[in-house]
């Protein structure tokens, strides 16, 4: 009797733990969530092993520990280290830091969800899991969602260009991410043939750079690239080797020449004072925003994971035939021109007068072509076509604005949207929709970088996606036609992740495919709604 008794005890107690939605097992062992009210957390889960000490600038390795115990999921993650000209306190974040965190809505009616997973931007420098707030997705409750930190800035993809420091960490750790999501997010109620990959900025171009693999497709069913994909002008970086030896000679490694002694004498450093080394690399401000980001390996690198130009990727066809969807907003370039907008709290003097002096030297900082081949006479050639172009005759000044920010846009993020439209409609096999916001946000990035709130921008780089991940202190408010459209990105998400009923929507919109189509197809969206529009020169 008291044997029976016992015996019913411990199998109901075994049905309550198994039940405990909590509590998850996978094959490291069991880890313990955090009950949010109306979601569940579970983060900072490692998917790599730490990547540090000899791990540090080597490919991520998975991660292999087996808990004793159970893991403690209830910490919030922290950022992988780096150098954040944004915040008060620039060096942030700890090396270990290679982790997932996910987030699930309760429901009583369903346990399982169509899955986000999102790469966080930050110009490969900077940003984290941390920064991408969950608030508005968790409140529409239809998405499980799975931040990915990764290793970015020098940590991530210090290269010397050949197979000692290949380069690329980042990227590395993402794809690892990816694949650690696809094997594991079933257990958490994620559904695993329905995922969609989201990023904006720099996560944008690493989604797109993801996706230029041919095996993405065993790991996510579309993929999302807001503002920032692989053909933008910041995205591969050519003058990686120079910086590399730079960074050695900053640190203390002295003048080096062997790129194996460089990565042993690096290995050797505090992380913070490699990551600290960043501002060595800046001109001023944050210029330019992505000292440090991807690189072309060499074929025969060990783990490679770009060794050709993206644009070469896709015109071979070998990448995955996922349905994809790249934007950018009507004014993107807003980051990062209007901080030439700042005033000096001093003189009164703001950047932009200076730059009528300084042009030749900033703009290949400003715009990224210091990277290339060229000579200095072919750069200051193109610097003065571009002045012409979209100033003609007139001078840097707060009236010609608007003209600088148009320039910024389009060569910072929309000539990638228009070159990546065009090839992959040409050589994908699978659907390409094109999407541009104009719906501009009352305090976005443009006003946090010029300090000022009496200047109209548009719609700067950010103000779409902060609806759909949310940014917090910087827009702790959204208006109600912000809301609207938060929601509608949030179903059209869904849309992409379940991937079975035809064309996504957007709205009321059906979005409309530019493969196998002979005039550009664009998604509009405005305040008032959105409008499918057709071009045959990209707008
Ligand atoms: C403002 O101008 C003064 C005088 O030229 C200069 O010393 C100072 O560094 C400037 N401040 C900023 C924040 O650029
Ligand atoms: C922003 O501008 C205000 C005045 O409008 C000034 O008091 C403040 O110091 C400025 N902040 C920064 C970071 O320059």
């Amino acid at each position: 009797m008291y044997l029976l008794k016992w015996v019913i005890g411990l199998a109901l107690l075994c049905t309550a733990y198994a039940s405990d939605p909590l509590i998850v097992e996978i094959a490291n062992g069991k880890l313990l969530g955090k009950d949010n009210g109306h979601y569940y957390s579970y983060e900072s889960i490692p998917y790599a092993e730490p990547p540090i000490g000899e791990l540090r600038f080597e490919a991520p390795q998975p991660y292999s520990n087996q808990w004793i115990d159970i893991f403690d999921a209830t910490n919030p993650p922290a950022v992988c280290m780096q150098w954040n000209q944004f915040t008060a306190e620039k060096l942030q974040g700890v090396e270990d830091c290679l982790t997932v965190s996910i987030y699930k809505p309760k429901d009583h009616n369903r346990d399982s969800f169509p899955v986000v997973a999102q790469i966080p931007g930050g110009g490969f420098m900077s940003g984290g899991a941390a920064v991408n707030g969950h608030e508005f997705l968790m409140r529409e409750g239809n998405l499980l969602v799975v931040k990915i930190n990764y290793r970015v800035g020098p940590l991530g993809f210090a290269s010397t260009g050949d197979i000692d420091l290949p380069g690329n960490y980042g990227l590395k750790d993402q794809r690892l991410a990816l694949q650690w999501i696809k094997q594991n997010i079933e257990n958490f109620g994620g559904m695993p043939e329905n995922i969609v990959v989201v990023g904006h900025s720099a996560g944008g171009a690493s989604t797109h750079l993801q996706l230029l693999h041919e095996d993405f497709s065993q790991l996510a069913r579309a993929a999302v690239s807001m503002s920032g994909n692989a053909l933008n002008p910041w995205i591969i970086h050519r003058d990686h080797r120079r910086k590399a030896f730079e960074l050695g000679r900053i640190v203390g490694c002295g003048q080096l020449k062997d790129s194996a002694e460089l990565k042993n004498c690096l290995k050797s450093k505090p992380a913070r004072e490699i990551v600290s080394a960043v501002q060595s690399f800046l001109i001023f401000a944050y210029v330019p925003f992505a000292p440090f980001g991807p690189v072309l390996e060499p074929e025969d690198a060990p783990d490679a994971f770009l060794t050709q130009d993206p644009a070469e990727v896709i015109k071979s066809g070998k990448f995955a035939h996922v349905p994809w969807t790249v934007t950018h907003t009507s004014e993107d370039g807003g980051f990062n021109a209007a901080q030439l907008l700042e005033r000096n709290q001093t003189t009164g003097q703001t950047l932009i007068d200076i730059l009528n002096d300084r042009w030749f030297d900033w703009a290949p900082y400003f715009l990224f072509y210091l990277d290339s081949k060229r000579t200095v006479d072919e750069m200051d050639e193109f610097s003065s076509e571009l002045r012409q172009q979209y100033l003609g005759d007139r001078r840097f000044s707060e009236e010609s604005y608007w003209d600088v920010q148009r320039m910024f846009t389009d060569i910072l993020f929309k000539n990638g949207v228009k070159a990546s439209v065009e090839l992959h409609r040409k050589y994908g096999q699978s659907p390409v929709y094109s999407m541009v916001y104009n719906n501009p946000a009352v305090n976005g990035v443009a006003q946090v970088l010029s300090n000022r709130t009496d200047l109209f921008f548009g719609a700067v780089h950010g103000d779409d996606f902060f609806l759909i991940f949310d940014i917090g202190a910087l827009r702790p408010v959204i208006r109600p036609d912000e809301e609207v459209i938060s929601k509608t990105y949030i179903k059209m998400l869904e849309d992409f992740a379940l991937g079975d009923n035809g064309s996504p929507t957007f709205g009321q919109c059906i979005l409309q495919n530019n493969a196998n189509s002979e005039q550009y197809q664009v998604l509009r969206i405005t305040q008032n709604g959105c409008t499918n529009e057709q071009y045959d020169q990209f707008p």
